[in-house]
């Protein structure tokens, strides 16, 4: 069978980042030109600064993905590229950009959903074992997902409120821990104690997920202590909120395990770098003999591999774009439907 080089494109946030992908599951090249350090300035992601910043280097990216590569433009079969969600202005840079490639180079456009990117970044150097379940924690979104087969969806459970990694970053700024929160309140909770009492969010019987409460009594906590002249302990302080919030993504997922008997779990998203989140996901998995599938860390993050792996099941389904996509800022789990 002939190999299918997919050019895939992401810039729904503060990350440019462009790959080649082989067959859906190795990676020939690959770029990502992170903002990180412009928005950590104001403490988060400014949109209007992250998309003039994909205008600026979204061609340098090509230039230097194309230059790591052994396969020229014209050999590419496909372009794909992230239409939704994230945010707007960032999405609609690489939206265009792709379209233009594809009309110059008379090439298909595919248009991927970045949540299910982040869940195919899980097929990178591997192979999605059906049926499964996948984690998806994000800035945007903790998800609870059973699929029985490529691009088929059962949302089992959602976050009622706040997505995981949108409390990571909030309760880092309360920390006044710089941006982007997550890494940060991962390091300085290995040196605490989850000594602080903290909420239980969700203790029942469906799939959904709540962590508002739970960003909620850390930022009052702090602003109490702080009123009262108190000192925080913020190491224990990091590590009671993170220990009560993925005590929470480990309360669902075991419900979820022992409820469906499935033998497969995957995690997907930012939130999935973490490598507590890791351990103690796969701690419960183990119970109940089940294997657990993360990508490597380079892939959790936000990058274009991950759309070149999830762009190849719509590519041989022939799902593609046409030239008058547009980009969205919220869409439901499912791909762009062909036109
Ligand atoms: O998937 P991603 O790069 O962007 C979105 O699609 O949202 O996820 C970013 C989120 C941020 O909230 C970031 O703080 C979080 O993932 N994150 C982490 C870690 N690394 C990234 N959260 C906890 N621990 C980490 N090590
Ligand atoms: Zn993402």
């Amino acid at each position: 069978m002939k190999e299918v080089y997919i050019l895939a494109i992401e810039s729904s946030c503060d990350e440019t980042s462009m790959a080649i992908v082989k067959n859906g599951h190795q990676v020939e090249s690959f770029t990502v030109l992170t903002q990180m350090d412009t928005h950590a300035a104001y403490g988060g992601v400014v949109p209007e600064i992250a998309s003039r910043m994909h205008t600026e280097n979204i061609t340098m990216v090509l230039e230097e993905t194309l230059k790591k590569s052994s396969i020229p433009i014209e050999q590419i079969d496909a372009i794909a590229v992230t239409y939704a969600p994230g945010l707007l202005g960032s999405l609609l840079v690489g939206v265009e950009f792709a379209k233009t490639l594809a009309l110059v180079y008379k090439k298909s456009l595919i248009a991927v959903n970045h949540t299910i990117g982040h869940i195919y970044a899980n097929n990178i150097d591997n192979e999605l074992k059906f049926p499964l379940l996948a984690l998806a924690v994000s800035g945007g979104h903790t998800d609870l997902i059973k699929m029985e087969k490529d691009y088929q969806f059962e949302i089992l459970g959602s976050t009622l409120d706040d997505a995981i990694g949108e409390c990571f970053d909030k309760v880092a700024r309360v920390l006044e821990l710089k941006y982007p929160g997550g890494p940060n309140v991962e390091k300085l909770a290995a040196l605490g104690t989850p000594s602080y009492p903290m909420p239980i969010p969700v203790n029942d019987n469906t799939y959904n997920f709540s962590f508002s409460g739970l960003k909620s009594a850390v930022i009052n906590l702090v602003h109490n202590e702080r009123q009262r002249g108190n000192e925080i302990r913020k190491e224990d302080l990091a590590c009671s909120f993170q220990t009560a919030a993925f005590d929470e993504l480990k309360r669902k997922v075991e419900l979820a395990l022992k409820n469906t008997n499935i033998k497969s779990l995957i995690i997907a998203g930012g939130v999935s770098a973490s490598s507590k989140l890791r351990e103690e996901i796969n701690k419960v998995a183990e119970k109940y003999g089940v294997k657990v599938s993360v990508p490597e860390k380079k892939y959790c993050t936000d990058n274009a591999a991950m759309i070149g792996a999830a762009a190849y099941p719509l590519y041989l389904q022939k799902k593609f774009a046409s030239f008058d996509l547009n980009a969205m800022s919220q869409t439901p789990l499912t791909e762009k439907k062909e036109q």
